[in-house]
């Protein structure tokens, strides 16, 4: 069942990211066939599926949120350009083809996941049919989850050396480069329905426990995976010499730690009146995914 569902959003957000990103001919072609590259991808799409499932699960059924779905898949597939970049993970694969800056050159990836990122708040701007403060509000969550509060600053924590660090270090790492978009997704679909504040920080406590949880198993995949499967490299955290909760407390032991969070997570759904099965499915993908 999630399987389909996310078939079906996947192939809708691509249809859309498509034509927003569309090349127009002129000038600026490579850096745009470099977006299209980073992004038109394959991707799993998680973080727009879940702004939407929201976006629903707060009693909307129409197709307003899209854009702002969309945006924050560029944003991410920005993160993805950078992380890839010989001067941070240096890594080759990324969804089962080379990395962008393997494609396109360094400098060619490095503008293009500055474009992404500038792109994606003027696509983001574009959500019409949703009242003007609802989107401003909705920027604002996603400008400041992006940022150096968010994904940027746990970006900055897992390029400093946490060896010996305290492995509340590491969760902090987690709960910032990875839970800050998939809690900024979950609220932004809350604050474009409409829902009042309380609703938006249950949401996003369940996208902060989900998003530690995806990281967990992004670590094991990372350990126990192959790159066929995976789409990008094994063995990269090793390669890098970087520390993770995985190595730290075991595969076993972190596999029973994801799911504790991901069950706390459910425990937020229970705050939400309508129907919540595609969230616990889609979460429970998220802790069973090969991935
Ligand atoms: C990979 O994210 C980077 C992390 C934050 C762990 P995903 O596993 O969602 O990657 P795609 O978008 O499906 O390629
Ligand atoms: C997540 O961490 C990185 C981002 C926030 C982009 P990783 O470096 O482990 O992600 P992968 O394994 O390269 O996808
Ligand atoms: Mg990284
Ligand atoms: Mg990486
Ligand atoms: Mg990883």
């Amino acid at each position: 069942m999630v399987d389909s569902l996310l078939k079906e959003y996947q192939a809708k957000l691509d249809a859309r990211l498509d034509i927003l990103l569309s090349e127009n001919g002129q000038l600026y072609d490579e850096i745009i066939s470099a977006c299209r590259y980073a992004t038109l991808n394959g991707g799993k799409r998680i973080r727009p599926v879940l702004l939407l499932e929201f976006y629903k699960l707060c009693g909307k059924d129409d197709d307003c949120a899209y854009n702002f779905a969309c945006a924050l898949e560029m944003i991410h597939s920005y993160s993805l350009v950078h992380d890839d970049m010989p001067c941070m993970d240096n890594d080759d694969m990324r969804r089962g083809k080379p990395s962008c800056h393997k494609a396109y050159g360094e400098s060619t990836a490095l503008l293009c996941g500055d474009a992404l990122l500038t792109e994606a708040f003027s696509v983001a701007s574009k959500t019409l049919g949703v009242e003007p403060e609802r989107v401003v509000k909705a920027l604002a969550h996603l400008a400041a989850s992006a940022g150096v509060g968010g994904m940027i600053g746990g970006q900055v924590i897992d390029m400093s050396d946490v060896k010996g660090a305290d492995d509340d270090v590491l969760f902090e790492m987690y709960r910032l480069k990875t839970g800050a978009l998939l809690k900024t997704a979950c609220a932004i679909g809350c604050i474009l329905a409409g829902a009042d504040d309380e609703l938006v920080s249950i949401a996003e406590k369940f996208g902060e426990k989900v998003g530690i949880a995806f990281q967990i198993i992004d670590d094991i995949l990372d350990s126990v995976s192959d790159s066929k499967t995976l789409g990008k490299p094994v063995g990269s955290d090793e390669k890098n010499n970087k520390d993770t909760i995985a190595v730290r407390l075991g595969v076993e032991y972190c596999r029973e730690l994801a799911k504790k969070y991901t069950d706390e997570a459910y425990e937020c759904l229970e705050h939400f009146d309508g129907n919540k099965e595609n969230l616990k499915g889609i979460a429970a993908y998220l802790l069973e995914r090969n991935y």
